[in-house]
């Protein structure tokens, strides 16, 4: 049984007593998986080992993630729940090119992408907030980090500056502008490097534990955030109920491989009951 693989607590998988199993295929759960031009990311294969380390922290990892646009629909929106250690983070960095895999094919947008070229246009169209708000941040101003995308895509210094205001605005850092960036708090890090991302528009986004430090105000602005940008992203988090209210699916990660546990079935009417672990 997955709930057992999973090592996950069944409050979590027993939401609504809709516990899902992967399908014999593999991992996905979405309605238009015949539609190729929807694909935005396909993983296939793929194996990953650090340098020194003794086992594969990827091990024949197939995911795909898809943009349902076409049908209306906002895009798909994968949350990933799993142990500490389990390759989430590395899984991010293989599909942004910052790591390569020993083997396996990736597709980005519909095209093989392998070299480094390649991984530079993978990297303008899809937005990736670092776990760790110091690997993202690096200008000694919020200004300056959030207008640098604007200004690094053509944009001039005041159309830059004006995308970077909008932004900042929208996830309540106004006023934030003029911080120094490395005597921000933990949380503040973590809206600023989110911010940055926005800056640049990206088309996809990869959501490395972005609630971690929030206040729950401010995680409540990230929930409308997310959910206005009608962007397709996948989501890692260890937080239940915020997993809960952002993504469509949530999967897990055991072995090197990523697999759903729960698709999350939306009614108006109901109050989905969510247990910790
Ligand atoms: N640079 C590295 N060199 C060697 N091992 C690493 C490195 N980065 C991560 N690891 C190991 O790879 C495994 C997966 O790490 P990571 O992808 O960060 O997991 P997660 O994000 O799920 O917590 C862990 O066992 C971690 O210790
Ligand atoms: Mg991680």
């Amino acid at each position: 049984m997955v709930f057992e693989n999973a090592g996950l607590s069944c409050g979590f998988l027993c939401l609504n007593g809709r516990f899902s199993q992967p399908d014999s295929s593999g991992v996905v759960f979405n309605m238009n998986t015949n539609d190729h031009n929807s694909l935005i990311i396909n993983l296939e294969g793929i194996f990953f080992k650090y340098p020194g380390s003794s086992g594969n922290v990827i091990d024949n990892l197939d995911l795909k993630l898809y943009r349902r646009d076409r049908i209306g629909i906002m895009g798909d929106r994968i949350g990933i729940m799993a142990s500490n250690g389990s390759g989430k983070t590395t899984l991010f960095h293989i599909i942004m090119g910052l790591l390569k895999p020993d083997a396996g094919n990736i597709e980005i947008f519909g095209k093989p992408v392998s070299t480094e070229k390649d991984f530079e246009k993978v990297r303008r169209r899809i937005g990736l907030l670092f776990q760790d708000a110091d690997d993202q941040l690096f200008s000694p101003t919020v200004l300056e980090d959030v207008a640098f995308a604007p200004m690094n895509l053509g944009k001039t210094p005041d159309q830059a500056k004006k995308i970077a205001l909008d932004i900042l605005n929208k996830l309540g850092l106004d006023g934030f502008e003029n911080r120094i960036t490395y005597k921000l708090s933990g949380g503040e890090k973590k809206l600023v490097s989110l911010a940055t991302v926005l800056a640049m528009k990206p088309e996809v986004l990869l959501l490395d534990e972005p609630s971690t430090g929030l206040d729950e105000k401010t995680k409540a602005r990230l929930v409308d955030v997310l959910s206005d940008l009608g962007l397709s992203y996948i989501l890692i988090s260890h937080e239940n109920d915020f997993l809960y209210k952002v993504t469509d699916s949530i999967y897990t990660m055991e072995n090197g491989k990523i697999f759903p546990v729960e698709k999350i079935h939306r009614h108006l009417h109901t109050h989905p009951h969510i247990s910790h672990e």
